[in-house]
């Protein structure tokens, strides 16, 4: 099978295509053959090598955390997944979907409704659920909240602006001007050019700051927050961890680092809002697998406007 490889760590020209043998899926998995695979900013960081200290030291590596497909094989103890479904998989960061085919955990598989492209399908776990996970989690939305999300026309801003909508909050959303149209069309109450206006120095005050990008710091946004405030930053660092311990254990606003945690039923729920369609999945480009190195120096830019998938044709 045609698979993006890495042989080892380093820009994007490290991406090659290769004919590999098929994985053979074990006894609790399903062999996938590939339609569409998400890019997320984490693919380009293990690439580059920033994640080297949690992967283990084979190459070659095949990126991609999360795909979609139709199910070609089962494993011998696979028990309620069947051959020709058309399913959605996660992966930790040993990846795997950069490929024609993938083998995936059973328990890590969801059987699509039609009504979901495999396009869609693909992104819905590392961005769908870290804004599903990061505002209720971490952030305690309610309705009736008033919440920024910062970054809200990359990957998980574009989702994060429609969850927080679905679960009843006031939306003031941040980006730049050229993706106004964009950010409105889901929904946003208030719309903040980055560029001309800072966030933090507005008059009103936010019940939760949701960092998308992670630019800003819990002190930058601190004037912003009501007295319970939560900041809720997604790119973890050593800063935002201490800034987070010093805030647990005292009273008022909150900084919490968030990482994703893979969650069958929250996947399923982010699923369920876009087959109901009470959110919908912005693509900004597709790519086909050829172009891989394309599509990841194109997320490296960051300036995708929703997700960046590529596209695999048999
Ligand atoms: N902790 C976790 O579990 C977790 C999970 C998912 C993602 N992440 C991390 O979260 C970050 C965002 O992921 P993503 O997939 O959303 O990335 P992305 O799609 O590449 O984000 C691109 C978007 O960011 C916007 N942006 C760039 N600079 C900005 C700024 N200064 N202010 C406001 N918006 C800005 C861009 O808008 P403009 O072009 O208008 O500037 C663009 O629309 C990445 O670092 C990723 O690794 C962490």
């Amino acid at each position: 099978m045609k698979a993006a490889i890495i042989k080892k760590y380093g820009g994007p020209e490290v991406i090659t295509i290769a004919d590999i043998p098929r994985p053979v899926p074990g006894p609790k998995e399903v062999l996938i053959k590939i339609h569409a695979v998400s890019i997320n900013p984490v693919d380009w960081k293990i690439r580059k090598g920033n994640l080297k200290m949690l992967l283990n030291k084979k190459f070659p590596k095949i990126l991609g955390i999360e795909f979609s497909g139709v199910i070609e094989e089962t494993g011998a103890d696979v028990k309620n997944l069947k051959k020709g479904q058309r399913v959605f998989a996660g992966k930790g960061y040993e990846g795997g979907g950069y490929a024609e085919y993938a083998v995936a955990d059973e328990s890590r598989t969801v059987v699509l409704p039609d009504n979901i492209s495999f396009e869609e399908a693909s992104t819905m776990a590392v961005a769908g659920m870290t804004a599903l996970q990061g505002l209720r989690n971490k952030g305690k939305i309610k309705a009736g909240m008033d919440v920024i999300v910062n970054g809200a026309s990359g990957g998980v801003g574009t989702y994060a602006v429609q969850i927080a909508k679905v679960l009843g909050a006031k939306v003031t959303a941040v980006c730049s001007a050229r993706n106004f149209d964009l950010v409105k069309s889901l929904g946003a109450d208030v719309i903040i050019d980055y560029k001309e206006t800072d966030f933090t120095r507005l008059p009103k005050k936010y019940n939760i700051v949701f960092d998308a990008v992670g630019y800003r710091s819990f002190w930058q946004t601190y004037r912003v927050l009501k007295k319970r405030g939560i900041y809720v930053n997604i790119s973890p660092s050593f800063p935002l961890y201490i800034t987070s311990m010093i805030t647990r254990l005292n009273p008022g606003r909150k900084s919490k680092g968030f990482m994703l945690h893979p969650d069958m039923d929250d996947l399923r729920e982010v699923m369920n809002m876009i087959a109901t369609k009470k959110i919908k999945v912005i693509i900004d480009k597709t790519f086909p697998l050829e172009k891989m190195a394309e599509a990841h120096s194109y997320s490296e830019t960051e300036r995708a406007r929703g997700k960046i998938v590529v596209v695999v044709e048999h």
